[in-house]
């Protein structure tokens, strides 16, 4: 089984001015998509479109904070007037504010403030997306999320994951798995895909460029779900290893 022609797909990806989203947005032009650099600074998109135009890629930066209800409005209007239609929607803007902080220190304004990038922004911008990527023959949506979002690994006390504390982080992409579930048995049995994926630990701002991967690297998971087959799976936790445990 094939995916339709990616030459006349069209990609949305978030947070797509640096790190890892950045890696993503070239490597699904570099198929041959058009995709729409969703970016909450205008000035970083235009330069990170600059950057990919002039390696010949069909890119073009939109104004979009995922935190901010018109800026979602305004990307989905302008995708339904220049294109009709969303064929791949990939979440990726993230953010993180307390590394090995221990969770009973943590401010709540803090989580919420993780809460809204991580996971109410993905919630709120899917749904607007959901009519354009209904006109998709194959649409896919990815999730990024982290393996630091798994129950079964941090519960663990044998998986190094258990000692890395982030309470606001970690819970945040958990229950963005669990978004991910319930947009994939939503459209189980459409030709819509819905998938997380966790990038590894790569080197970005998000880190401190601490991670021993390259953002190119950690870009190739979310690519491959952003590229699937009519075969393929949906409702899945996937890593360049095979699926993730929940
Ligand atoms: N790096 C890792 O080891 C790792 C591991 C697992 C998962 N991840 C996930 O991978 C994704 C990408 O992270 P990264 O490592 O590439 O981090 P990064 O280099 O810090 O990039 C994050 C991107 O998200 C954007 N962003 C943040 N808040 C936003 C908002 N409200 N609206 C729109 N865009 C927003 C940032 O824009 P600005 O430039 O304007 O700040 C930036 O483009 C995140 O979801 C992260 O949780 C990363």
């Amino acid at each position: 089984m094939t995916t339709p022609a990616n030459a006349t797909r069209i990609a949305l990806v978030t947070g797509a001015n640096k790190g890892i989203g950045y890696e993503i947005a070239r490597g699904l032009a570099k198929q041959g998509m058009t995709v729409i650099l969703g970016c909450r600074d205008q000035g970083r998109g235009e330069q990170a479109a600059a950057r990919l135009t002039k390696e010949g890629h069909e890119v073009r930066p939109v104004t979009l904070d995922v935190t901010r209800p018109e800026t979602i409005a305004s990307a989905a209007s302008e995708i339904d007037s220049s294109y009709g239609k969303l064929d791949v929607l990939v979440n990726n803007a993230g953010i993180a504010m307390e590394w090995q902080s221990k969770p009973s220190n943590v401010p709540l304004a803090s989580v919420r403030q993780v809460y809204e990038t991580n996971l109410f922004g993905v919630i709120a911008l899917t749904q607007a997306m959901v009519p354009l990527l209904l006109r998709s023959p194959a649409a896919r949506v990815v999730n990024v999320s982290s393996s630091l979002g798994s129950l079964c690994l941090t519960s663990d006390p044998n998986s190094e994951l258990s000692k890395f504390l982030a309470l606001a982080y970690n819970s945040s992409k958990s229950a963005l798995n669990a978004v991910t579930v319930q947009f994939a048995n939503e459209f189980r049995g459409t030709s819509m895909k819905v998938n997380a994926v966790c990038p590894g630990y790569v080197a970005t701002d998000l880190n401190n460029n601490s991670g021993p991967r390259t953002p190119e690297q950690g870009a190739q998971i979310a690519i491959r779900m952003a590229t699937l087959p009519e075969d393929g799976p949906t409702c899945g936790y996937f890593d360049d290893n095979g699926r993730v445990p929940w």
